[in-house]
């Protein structure tokens, strides 16, 4: 290391990967000289961008010379008619990613405070903390992906600001009912929050009993986060938002840069709202391909499992990696979760129907090669 370098950079970013995404399709159309690609690898919605909402994207195009208005007034209310809750609790977000790292930046005192959360859980937690030199401890899952409750419990101290908790949870599609969650936030010091990351909420079934919303909207200490990455299909126009107590509101909207929320992507994110047979098609789509991918999975000797959504986490019975990789040759990019720290283990988004079938086939061929 250089040593100018190591005056000139923070310890914590001294460390850091870029973030790794997995190879693009195209870049596997080139190394493998295909013609199609099928990308089952990020939970996106198979379904593609809404017509609808692509009909608004490109109505509202000349408006991109514009700001935004700051705070995204207009897309905050959408969602607090969409969700029947006072707006003022919202803070939208360029993603959920950055929900995350402003609530981590608002809470967390670096070199002294601590983050708790599961073992594996989604790495944007971990990372954000490490980055703002906040204390990232914990507990591993039960060996079946359920949580451990006591165990996670064992971390928390009077440093702790924040708990993460993903529900449904990724990479694992487990959940639990919200009841569960809302003890876990009574039990917490007064000085802590739960929050509750429902990006994969809307697949869930049924979703009042898993969702969080009705107990964060009574607690001072639950925060829910959700995305329109998944099942509004809107993941490259980077929206998600966090729905909290309006103290931590309010300090959140101190603190964020003004325009993060691109004019465009605020414009869609109203359409989806308001688009329900979207929202009907693709859950429908997920619940039943789910099902039908799950069954499929095991008939050639996967242990799958269960998940509440729109991806399905899965043992083969051969090495994991191999099965990737040969995938991967054939056009068909799935999830390894060795980042994870699951080697054994891993995670495919429920496709369309021919893409499911797809996958089974070539999954077929390639087991029974063995
Ligand atoms: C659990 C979880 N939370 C948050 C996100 C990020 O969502 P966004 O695209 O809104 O940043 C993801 C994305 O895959 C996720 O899996």
């Amino acid at each position: 290391m250089k040593n100018h370098l190591s005056k000139l950079i923070r310890p914590e970013v001294m460390e850091f990967k870029p973030y790794s995404p997995g190879l693009s399709i195209d870049e596997i159309r080139q190394k493998y000289k295909l013609d199609n690609v099928i990308k089952m690898a990020s939970n996106e919605n198979p379904l593609g961008t809404s017509p609808v909402v692509q009909e608004v994207i490109q109505k509202n195009a000349s408006l991109a010379f514009r700001y935004p208005a700051a705070g995204n007034p207009d897309l905050c209310k959408a969602i607090g008619q969409y969700l029947n809750i006072d707006h003022q609790r919202i803070v939208c977000g360029n993603g959920s990613d950055e929900i995350i790292d402003l609530l981590i930046r608002v809470t967390a005192v670096p070199g002294r405070d601590n983050i708790v959360a599961f073992k594996p859980c989604f790495s944007i937690y971990k990372l954000q903390s490490r980055l703002c030199g906040v204390e990232f401890r914990q507990h591993a899952l039960n060996n079946d992906f359920t949580f451990d409750w006591e165990g996670l419990y064992s971390l928390i101290d009077e440093n702790t600001r924040i708990v993460f908790l993903t529900n449904p949870d990724n990479p694992s599609g487990h959940a639990v009912p919200s009841t569960e969650l809302g003890r876990i936030a009574e039990k917490l010091p007064d000085s802590c929050i739960l929050i509750i990351d429902e990006a994969y909420i809307d697949f869930a079934s049924p979703v009042e009993e898993y969702s969080s919303l009705a107990p964060a909207i009574k607690s001072e200490n639950i925060v829910v986060l959700r995305t329109f990455s998944k099942m509004f299909a809107l993941a490259g126009m980077r929206l998600g938002y966090g729905i909290m107590p309006h103290f931590l509101a309010d300090y959140l909207k101190r603190i964020r840069l003004p325009f993060s929320v691109n004019i465009l992507a605020e414009k869609a994110g109203i359409a989806a709202l308001n688009d329900q047979t979207f929202m009907n098609t693709t859950f429908e789509l997920i619940a039943n391909e789910r099902q039908l991918l799950s069954i499929e999975l095991e008939k050639i000797g996967c242990q799958v499992y269960p998940s509440q959504a729109n991806f399905i986490m899965f043992k083969p019975p051969s090495n994991a990696w191999d099965i990737f990789e040969k995938l991967l040759s054939q056009g068909i990019i799935i999830r390894p979760l060795k980042s994870y720290g699951l080697p054994d283990h891993l995670r495919v988004s429920i496709g369309t129907v021919k893409e499911n079938k797809t996958l089974i086939k070539s999954l077929k061929a390639i087991l029974d090669e063995k």
